[in-house]
């Protein structure tokens, strides 16, 4: 039986203080990947939110990462998701006492409801490359939903380096989707009404992974169970494909 001191301790990294503070058990109950408080306190830490701003979170799963955005940045937060129900994400926000600054909204992030130039920010944790890697996607319709001037931001897994073909022994054919940091960087500098402002592998970005699992092996439930065979990639690999991308981007205030 694993204490409770032991749980926070591999929760709390110093890195993230801001994500430190929320309690690991709820972030457990509703997690859907690897830790998306440190994944967003990651990303906020390079872009420049201020309260008060729209910020539309894509995929933003059962909108742990809104909520976060909302009480850590003072920004109102369009909670955009197409696997979890809005009303169950508007539950959890009412919970959090933040429903007057997180809009949940179901919808396929291909086809959202919004005016152009709505928001000051997007953002997007452990979500875009399941839209994003169509080569039109992002300049021929995401971008409009952006004020020029506003930033985009996401963090994905990707590849420091391109996995080759045919693949390592240590990895199975389950991480075709996985794209390289390079990749990202191309895909989203083809785009020309964006400035790519940051483009890379995050640092400590495969710890972080492995860190995660390590905290939901604590518990005595997998919520699921199919992905203890992540960490045993994650270890055969020791970071030489697997990792995160941390891509950041301004939309160009003259241009398409
Ligand atoms: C791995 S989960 C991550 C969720 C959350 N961002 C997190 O990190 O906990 C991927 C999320 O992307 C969302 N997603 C995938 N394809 C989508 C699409 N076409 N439109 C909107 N959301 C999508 C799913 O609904 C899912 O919640």
């Amino acid at each position: 039986m694993v204490s409770d001191l032991e749980l926070r301790k591999k929760f709390q990294v110093k890195e993230f203080p801001r994500s430190a503070k929320y309690d690991p058990y709820w972030v457990h109950k509703h997690e859907m990947g690897p830790n998306v408080l440190w994944l967003t306190e990651a990303l906020c830490q390079r872009m420049e939110l201020k309260p008060g701003m729209r910020v539309l979170d894509l995929g933003c799963g059962t909108a742990m990462s809104s909520i976060f955005l909302a009480k850590e940045y003072g920004v109102q937060v369009w909670a955009i998701d197409l696997w979890i129900r809005a009303s169950e994400n508007f539950g959890r926000i009412c919970d959090e006492g933040v429903e007057d600054t997180v809009f949940p909204i179901h919808a396929e992030a291909r086809q959202l409801p919004f005016a152009d130039e709505f928001f000051d920010a997007i953002v997007s944790l452990d979500s875009f490359h399941y839209y994003g890697t169509d080569v039109h996607y992002l300049e021929f319709y995401l971008l409009k939903f952006l004020k020029r001037g506003g930033e985009i931001g996401m963090i994905s897994p990707a590849s420091p380096i391109e996995i080759p073909s045919p693949f390592p022994e240590h990895l199975d054919d389950t991480w075709y989707w996985m794209n390289s940091v390079e990749w990202w960087q191309n895909h989203w500098e083809r785009c020309p009404g964006l400035e790519v402002k940051l483009a890379e592998l995050l640092p400590g970005g495969w710890e972080l992974w492995v860190r995660w699992h390590e905290f939901l092996n604590l518990f005595e439930t997998r919520n699921r169970p199919g992905e203890t065979s992540e960490l045993e990639d994650l270890m055969a690999d020791q970071g030489r494909y697997l990792g995160f991308v941390r891509m950041i981007g301004h939309r160009k205030e003259i241009g398409p």
